[in-house]
């Protein structure tokens, strides 16, 4: 019987052993600077977006009657360790004065209070570097696969995807909340990078060009829905419960799904989301199994 913790955490034990042997190496970085990447990214977090490189690289090879891989160092452990290093960059500049403006991040200070504004503009930086270099140097070890991987996440988190929704989410401040307007802005800052971890991690499996188009669709779906969610959490759980502050979207007049169709036309868009994810897995059948378990975690979390 598929577990999706016992899953999680040996994906979480993966990512993170990987993680703190690459950011303890660095001889001749800043200590502080070091200090501060090592602060954010072990802090907590629910790590879903390795958890989604990870299954998908389980769908693809099981489909394919691959063995798993056999490398010292598993192509999705570098991939799963990068997004979370992109992640995690993209919450330290989230949360930073001039954007969100917060205090907590995964229960604890966030980083530019609990060392500086400088130093967490740095530290952010220096993560969404090594994000990337790791899969550089996953295509070193690991060849072609990777650069479809790597050449996917890149589209999804700048220009193409996140940085540009980041951008949408300060300016709609200003504007009128319109269905279209917030469906836009989700899908660039959340829903891009989501639906390319799916991608990416089917293609560090070796992905075909048909399947990495069902983990496309699964992606694009369940990316939408997890910032649904994350919009609906804001209103209806609290600080404790979140890790972070709660009730801030409304307080920053932010466009979010509940504030354009109310709550339950949210949550009812959410699972609709869930369905059509899980309709584009039929041709993994039983190999989608943790895919599967992944939407259903990102449609019923409470944190
Ligand atoms: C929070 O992401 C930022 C959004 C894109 C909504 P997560 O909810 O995945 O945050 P962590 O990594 O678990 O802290
Ligand atoms: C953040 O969206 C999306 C990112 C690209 C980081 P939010 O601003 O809603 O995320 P939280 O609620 O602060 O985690
Ligand atoms: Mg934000
Ligand atoms: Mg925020
Ligand atoms: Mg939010």
């Amino acid at each position: 019987m598929f577990d999706l913790a016992t899953y999680l955490s040996r994906v979480k034990e993966t990512v993170e052993t990987y993680l703190d042997k690459r950011l303890s190496a660095d001889d001749g970085a800043s200590a502080r600077l070091i200090e501060a990447m090592r602060y954010s990214l072990f802090v907590g977090g629910k790590r879903i977006r390795p958890l989604l490189v990870f299954a998908a690289a389980d769908a693809v090879r099981g489909m394919n009657g691959q063995p798993a891989a056999k490398s010292a160092i598993l192509p999705e452990t570098r991939v799963g360790a990068a997004v979370e290093c992109i992640h995690t960059y993209s919450l330290i500049h989230d949360d930073l004065p001039a954007m969100d403006d917060d205090d907590l991040r995964r229960g604890k200070p966030t980083c530019h209070k609990a060392f500086d504004e400088a130093t967490a503009i740095l530290a952010g930086d220096a993560l969404l570097n090594l994000g990337f270099q790791l899969l550089v140097e996953g295509i070193v070890d690991h060849g072609m696969e990777l650069a479809h991987a790597a050449r996917s996440i890149g589209d999804a988190t700048g220009i193409g995807g996140m940085v540009t929704g980041q951008m949408l989410d300060l300016e709609s401040v200003h504007h009128e909340p319109t269905p279209q307007l917030v469906e836009e802005i989700h899908r660039n800052k959340t829903g891009a990078f989501l639906r390319a971890c799916v991608v990416a991690g089917g293609q560090a499996a070796g992905a075909t060009r048909q399947q990495a188009e069902y983990l496309a669709t699964f992606g694009e779906c369940i990316g939408l829905a997890f910032q649904i969610i994350d919009d609906l959490l804001d209103l209806v759980e609290t600080t404790e419960q979140l890790g972070k502050r709660s009730h801030k979207d409304v307080e920053q007049n932010k466009v979010t799904y509940p504030a354009v169709f109310g709550i339950e036309e949210s949550r009812a868009k959410a699972a609709d989301l869930t369905q059509r994810a899980e309709q584009s897995l039929v041709p993994f059948g039983e190999h989608a199994t943790a895919l599967r378990a992944a939407a259903d975690l990102i449609l019923k979390r409470h944190y």
